[in-house]
């Protein structure tokens, strides 16, 4: 009796992830017809662009080629002392990353020393080596001392007693801090979207940290809404996005919608930079979404924005591909808004934005309070000179213009 119920229980759960593996590979079917992308040859490069040195690929993550419909690549930048967020972030996401490393005159050492760490000595090293691909850029003006082939590079041995490299750096010594050379994220942001091998692409902050299973089920909603109706593409250009949240530095980061309800409720989480800018961040119909309880394990769209109307200055996180409109990469993180003229010009090309109902971004760990904004004025309002006179004129000559779209 007990046997036969043993057998019927092992058949429910055969034939549940048979099922999954199954529409796994109906998926992919589908998607290598849908999506219209052309796979690209995994390889490392150096090449001069612009004002800087780019060594694409310099660390070639271990899962080679890629098709490009058949995944999604978390894109992001930093400097190497935000590179603690490199593990906790792929054992989430568990997808490929593709990172872009500023590392400006003697800032390369430790970035290197840095990154052999991770590769070598940290626990999570086998997820590093599987995933990650690291492209290092620094500006033609302010050269490292040596920079040795990754053959080379790679092969030195880490040293795995003492602390991580990238903890505990005081940032007023760095090179960058030394020769005041402001942080050129949007050159980041464009390289490492560039080099990823998949089509979709998350393209985020590194201290941002996805809900887990987030790429196959994302894959799974993409082939879904071509069930039907094959080929069939939307009429307006449109991007998946993720909502944001903090959490307190003494809680562990939530993984379900129904943890983050809990942690909203004891106010051990709140809706990310809420303080510092409400505008960017708050998007169409937070409460209701924050409201909602989960009603399907899929993923699925909660509600559509645009980037127009009462929501001028959202600066939302998307799923999106390597197709959208690049960031302006005289724009830098000093001056602020530098996600401003890329949000115009999908302003202006009528982007749909889907709020995605069941997965979200969280924060690194702790809550951050408003900073002392003054000391960043000066170059805001470079920035904010540069993109009042030139860069709008220039945006609405490549993409034009249109009534509730502004810069
Ligand atoms: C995406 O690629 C990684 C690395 O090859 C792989 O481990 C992961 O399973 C892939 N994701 C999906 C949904 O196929
Ligand atoms: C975290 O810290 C806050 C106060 O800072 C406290 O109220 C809360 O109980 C703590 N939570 C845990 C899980 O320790
Ligand atoms: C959220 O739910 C609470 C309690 O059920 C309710 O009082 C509140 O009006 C709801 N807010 C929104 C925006 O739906």
């Amino acid at each position: 009796m007990f046997r036969l119920f043993g057998l019927l229980i092992s058949l429910i759960v055969l034939s549940f992830v048979l099922g999954i593996s199954c529409l796994e590979k109906g998926t992919l079917a589908k998607l290598k017809k849908f999506v219209n992308c052309e796979s690209k040859a995994y390889k490392s490069s150096h090449a001069i662009y612009k004002d800087y040195w780019v060594l694409e690929n310099y660390v070639m993550a271990e899962h080679g080629d890629i098709p490009c419909y058949s995944n999604v690549t978390y894109t992001t930048h930093a400097d190497y002392t935000y590179l603690d967020n490199v593990v906790p972030l792929l054992e989430r996401w568990r997808s490929p990353l593709s990172l872009a490393i500023y590392a400006p005159g003697t800032d390369f050492e430790p970035t290197i020393q840095s990154i052999l760490y991770l590769l070598q000595c940290h626990p999570g090293h086998d997820l590093v080596r599987q995933l990650c691909s690291i492209h290092l850029y620094f500006d033609v003006e302010h050269l490292p001392q040596v920079v040795l082939p990754p053959e080379t590079a790679l092969k030195e041995p880490a040293n795995c007693n003492g602390p991580p490299p990238y903890v505990n750096v005081f940032k007023g010594n760095m090179y960058r801090a030394q020769n005041t050379l402001d942080y050129p994220v949007n050159m980041g942001r464009n390289i490492a979207r560039r080099a990823s091998l998949t089509h979709y692409v998350l393209a985020s902050d590194i201290e941002l940290y996805p809900t887990p299973g987030l790429v196959s089920d994302y894959l799974h909603f993409l082939g879904r809404q071509v069930i039907g109706i094959p080929g069939q593409q939307p009429t307006s250009p449109l991007v998946h996005v993720l909502r944001i949240f903090e959490v307190m530095s003494n809680v562990s980061v939530p993984n379900t919608k129904p943890e983050l309800q809990e942690m909203l409720k004891s106010g051990e989480a709140v809706p990310f930079h809420m303080d510092i800018c409400e505008a960017c961040h708050r998007g169409p119909n937070l409460e209701e979404w924050i409201n909602a309880s989960v009603v399907s394990q899929e993923l699925n769209v909660f509600n559509v924005g645009h980037r127009s109307e009462n929501n001028n200055n959202w600066e939302p996180i998307f799923v999106g591909t390597v197709e959208d409109p690049p960031y302006d990469e005289r724009l830098t993180w000093e001056g602020q808004r530098d996600k401003m003229t890329q949000a115009y010009a999908m302003c202006v090309l009528d982007y749909e934005f889907h709020i995605l109902d069941n997965a979200f971004l969280v924060h690194k760990p702790g809550i951050k309070q408003p900073g002392n904004r003054k000391e960043i004025f000066p170059q805001e309002r470079r920035n904010n000179g540069l993109i009042n006179k030139k860069i709008s004129r220039e945006m609405r000559m490549t993409y034009g213009t249109r009534s509730g779209c502004v810069i």
